[in-house]
């Protein structure tokens, strides 16, 4: 059976990616996850606060609290310059492309400019791949308008484009106004693949210590619905490829995002709580279904579902209840 594909430029074995987690901080981990059959990793993320926050307090270290570098790590005997965490992840791309043969993507993640967007060339010379960008930026100022926050977004796709050349990628929100022309933009700015969708941490309100709380539950299959959508819509339509996101637990969901039109698919809640060895579990499921249809290759099934080739485009363009609430029973 052919599974092999193509994704932000890189050849993939199959169109299982493992999505960037705390399954993708240790090589332990990321060496199980290649032996049960994945086909590509993104690492955990580096975040533009931890790689902004240790520029600014090696400044400070450096330029503020004495006038050598010798005397500053003597002044504050807890600072230990030697193992930043940007320095760490470096580090681990470099020892992880030694023990893995297939494609490490990098995620980066923030949004403003500065000193992080220079880190970006950072991990392609440490090896990676590819790079994820991951732009979480929740508009928090009724006076920024919609416009003023897209160009954030592209600015900074541009920003570490106009510093690599290794492929890179934009991990998209479904929250755009007009997703379909926030992905042209980010693809026409050189985006080789776009993620659809993140799914952002959750928050909660504990009634009891009166504080609101960042969560993070498991996602389940009924989440992809807005990337099958979206893949859909954009199947064709844009040079970058397409990774579906966000409810990618089954070999029966990855065969839906392939036929919406997506090229991989990215997992993380489902191995997260199966383990490593599922991946396996889930390709050979795969392979079993599309033997029994008399599939010979996913290039056969990509798009075949998706808005220009479904029997039913208002599935995807509509998303009103009018139909829907007529039939719908309990
Ligand atoms: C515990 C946990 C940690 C995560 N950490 C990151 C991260 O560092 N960077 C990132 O871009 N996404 C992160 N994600 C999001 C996942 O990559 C993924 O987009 C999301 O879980 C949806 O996929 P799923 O439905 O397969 O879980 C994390 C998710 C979980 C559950």
């Amino acid at each position: 059976m052919d599974l092999t594909t193509e994704y932000m430029g890189l050849a993939l074995k199959n169109p299982l990616i493992v999505g960037s987690s705390p399954l993708t901080a240790s090589r332990e981990s990321i060496i199980k996850l290649e032996d049960a059959g994945a086909a590509a990793v993104v690492m955990h993320s580096i975040f533009e606060e931890q790689i902004n926050h240790e520029h600014h307090e090696i400044d400070h270290f450096l330029f503020k609290g004495s006038e050598s570098y010798a005397e500053a790590v003597g002044y504050f005997p807890d600072m230990d310059l030697g193992n930043l965490e940007s320095e760490h992840y470096l580090e681990e791309i470099a020892t992880l492309k030694n023990s893995i043969d297939i494609p490490l993507i990098a995620s980066l993640n923030g949004v403003s400019e500065g000193g992080w967007i220079n880190y970006a060339k950072q991990l392609q010379e440490a090896g990676a791949d590819g790079l994820e960008l991951n732009i979480t930026y929740i508009p928090t100022d009724p006076e920024l308008d919609g416009q003023a926050v897209e160009q954030l977004y592209l600015d900074a796709l541009n920003a570490v484009l106009s510093s690599v050349n290794i492929p890179v990628s934009v991990k998209m929100n479904a929250y755009f106004s007009a997703p379909a022309n926030m992905a042209k933009r980010f693809s026409e700015a050189g985006a080789q693949g776009l993620v659809l969708f993140d799914r952002p941490v959750q928050v909660d309100i504990d009634i009891e210590e009166l504080i609101s709380s960042p969560r993070i539950h498991a996602s389940q299959s009924q989440e992809l619905s807005e990337s099958l959508r979206w893949c859909a819509i954009l199947y064709k339509k844009l040079e970058s490829s397409l990774a579906a996101s966000s409810g990618v637990h089954t070999h029966e969901d990855i065969l839906k995002a392939m036929m919406s039109g997506a090229d991989a698919v990215q997992m993380v809640s489902a191995l997260m709580t199966h383990g490593e060895g599922y991946v396996k579990e889930v390709l050979d499921n795969l392979v079993l279904w599309m033997e029994e249809k008399e599939y010979d290759s996913i290039a056969q099934m990509k798009g075949s579902i998706s808005l220009q080739h479904t029997s039913n485009p208002a599935a995807y363009q509509r998303a009103n209840y009018m139909r829907i609430l007529s039939e719908y029973r309990f």
